[in-house]
């Protein structure tokens, strides 16, 4: 057994696979509805831009999460205790910079820190950083794609968890892959809990703007997945021939991006010519926003037995958390 101070864990447990991915991607390409995975956002000017995005004065939710989270820490802190008991394992979905799950630390006094993202190599610098300020704490970065499934290490944590998912970042999934998850959040959570960030339905010109900004840095977002998909499949798609868009989908009940091909055109990769006509869609993203009752009778389907949920004035945003 290690005592303080300590240094973090790391544990590489997804193997990217290149040719998987790319044989992804065309398929969606090809299809008559063509539609990429919102995965293909991602990259090193993909993070950024979205960190960008976060920024933004149209784009909402980072800080009303935060100021809810801050707002309501007491009531947080002590309804998560209640269900998790003190000194709780603090499991982060999605950690990325850690920053979100350090403002906990105050707070919940966690008995071990686990941040997980789809590569360790995102955690390494910041779980370093964070660990010289926490040295007491027991860290471990975990590179794990849990939009496939959410499974952890046998012994990883000893005990009732929380579960730490903030950011709205289950919209990205759809009703059926959300509920999945949640399942698997409950039992790996063994007992503990679940606090999670949940964009809520508003008036349409308010969600459009927080996907079509004025700035166009979420454009800007939207077209370097083309980038990323010549890099991936050896295409040649020229972003000047896409427009972005985002539309409300209120039967779905959400935000879709699109790339629309500005003119006829095609695009290579090789073995493959792949025509658009004008106007034609790619589907790039769709971000679900949820009506409080509809995430909590979600949340209920996961088999939680009990829910309650923190809004903003507006009742724009709001954070869950679920136990039981
Ligand atoms: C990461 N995710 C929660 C963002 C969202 O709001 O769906 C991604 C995003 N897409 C466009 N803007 C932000």
């Amino acid at each position: 057994m290690q005592s303080p101070p300590f240094l973090p864990h790391f544990l590489q447990l997804h193997q990217a696979d290149h040719r998987a991915l790319a044989q992804e991607a065309a398929t969606g390409l090809l299809a008559p509805a063509a539609s990429v995975s919102p995965k293909f956002l991602y990259g090193v000017l993909g993070s950024r831009l979205f960190d960008a995005i976060t920024e933004l004065d149209e784009y909402y939710p980072t800080r009303t999460e935060a100021a809810l989270l801050s707002q309501h820490g007491a009531a947080i802190r002590q309804a998560v205790l209640q269900a998790t008991g003190l000194a709780p394992a603090l499991l982060d979905l999605g950690a990325g910079n850690c920053a979100k799950a350090a403002r906990l630390f105050p707070a919940l006094a966690p008995r071990q820190y686990v941040a997980v993202d789809i590569s360790v190599e995102f955690l390494r610098e910041s779980l370093t950083q964070l660990q010289r300020l926490h040295p007491a704490l027991p860290m471990t970065g975990l590179g794990l794609d849990f939009s496939a499934r959410l499974a952890l290490p046998a012994g990883l944590l000893d005990g009732p968890a929380l579960v730490f998912y903030p950011g709205s970042s289950i919209g990205n999934f759809s009703p059926d892959e959300a509920l999945r998850l949640l399942t698997e959040a409950r039992a790996v959570a063994a007992g503990g809990a679940l606090l999670i960030g949940v964009d809520l339905v508003k008036p349409v010109p308010v969600l459009e703007a927080a996907y079509d900004d004025a700035l166009g840095v979420t454009a800007a977002f939207n077209l370097n997945l083309l980038r990323n998909l010549n890099q991936l499949l050896g295409s040649d798609f020229n972003p000047r021939q896409w427009q972005h868009l985002a539309v409300f989908n209120a039967a779905e009940s959400r935000i879709e991006m699109h790339l629309q091909a500005r003119q006829a055109l095609q695009v290579a990769w090789p073995g493959v010519l792949r025509p658009f006509a004008a106007g034609e869609r790619l589907h790039t993203e769709n971000s679900y926003k949820w009506t409080p009752g509809g995430f909590a009778a979600l949340l209920r389907d996961a088999g939680f037995g009990q829910v309650q949920h923190w809004t903003d004035d507006a009742g724009w945003f709001a954070v869950f958390l679920a136990a039981g």
